[in-house]
């Protein structure tokens, strides 16, 4: 996503607003071409009509001097601010300058500076409360769980075809964005995806696994304690730091499409031997894709159209 570089420009006030001044709100920043002229008039006041629905986070710029901007910010009693992009430098670098002229233009930026929306070549009229529109939508889209949180489940109906070595990679790129404790990365993944090692590891499956040998791929993860930091009152983090990097695959695997789902029911002993790890095999993670459920039993059959089952948030967090 496109983000908008680092700049400083002066306020109506000749006061210095950075990049820095938009970072962590949703804000919108509007470029218009000349104070005082009637489009950039209308666009000023019904931007600040809106000015409480957006949160008060509108920004004004144009390339006329602090003066100009201050005398139309006061004329109209706008309530937001003005920068003065004098030289065209920040529009310059957002390519809304032609022939030496500023395009009317405007942007929606999220709290990480990032550019949400952008319409170039603005018609005044009715513009303002579009934007709002998309505003609204924007936050009221990144406030929601995130979508491959509330999609993930444990799934066990999965379909035997293969999964390209691709994605099982981007699955493993996205557990290896974890963070962990002073960066230590410990954990350790071995994907067997080969029929002949996937039948060496099903010896080591509970037999309540067994709908896992259907899985067209199963990584292994383990991890030892010395791989990560080992703090006092037994705060050995290399578990917690694993189990971060399995959340992410999990959620990176739903976003693909893809089943992920961690097991604990497995002979670990036998994992090491037959695949010669050392340390602790924290889970076993089936991969794969939805939808062949012949091979379930009744129990989990009925548990593929369960609902999600989980505690009142009261029982496990409180507000202090
Ligand atoms: C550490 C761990 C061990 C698990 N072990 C098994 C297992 O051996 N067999 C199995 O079918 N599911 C296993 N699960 C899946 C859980 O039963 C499942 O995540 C839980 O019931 C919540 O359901 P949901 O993931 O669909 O929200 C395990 C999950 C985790 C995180």
């Amino acid at each position: 996503m496109k983000k908008i570089f680092e700049f400083s420009l002066l306020d109506e006030e000749g006061q210095p607003f950075t990049f820095q001044d938009l970072l962590g709100n949703y804000s919108v920043i509007y470029f218009y071409p000349k104070a005082g002229t009637s489009g950039c008039t209308l666009e000023a006041q019904q931007f600040n009509e809106l000015f409480e629905q957006f949160d008060g986070h509108i920004i004004g710029v144009s390339p006329g001097s602090v003066k100009a901007l201050s005398s139309f910010r006061k004329k109209y009693g706008l309530k937001f601010k003005l920068l003065s992009d004098s030289k065209k430098e920040l529009a310059q670098a957002l390519g809304i300058v032609k022939d030496g002229k500023l395009i009317r233009s405007t942007f929606i930026l999220d709290p990480w500076g990032r550019i949400r929306k952008e319409w170039i070549n603005v018609k005044v009229d009715g513009h303002a409360r579009q934007v709002l529109e998309v505003y609204r939508k924007i936050k009221e889209e990144d406030f929601s769980i995130n979508p491959s949180i509330l999609q993930r489940r444990a799934f066990r109906g999965l379909r035997n075809d293969p999964i390209e070595d691709e994605k099982l990679l981007r699955l493993i790129e996205a557990a290896h964005l974890a963070p962990s404790c002073f960066n230590k990365q410990p954990w350790r993944f071995v994907v067997v995806r080969s029929k002949e090692n996937l039948k060496k590891l099903h010896e080591a499956l509970s037999s309540g696994n067994y709908w896992m040998k259907y899985a067209p791929a199963l990584i292994i993860v383990h991890t030892r304690d010395d791989f990560d930091c080992q703090l006092s009152d037994d705060r050995n983090y290399a578990l917690f730091d694993t189990g971060l990097a399995v959340g992410f695959l999990l959620v990176q695997a739903t976003q693909m499409g893809l089943v992920a789902h961690p097991v604990a029911g497995y002979d670990p002993i036998k994992v090491k031997e037959l695949f010669g790890i050392d340390g602790r095999i924290v889970t076993l993670i089936a991969v794969g894709k939805w939808g062949r459920f012949e091979q379930l039993n009744e129990k989990h059959l009925e548990l593929e159209r369960s609902p999600r089952n989980r505690r009142e948030i009261s029982e496990i967090a409180e507000f202090l």
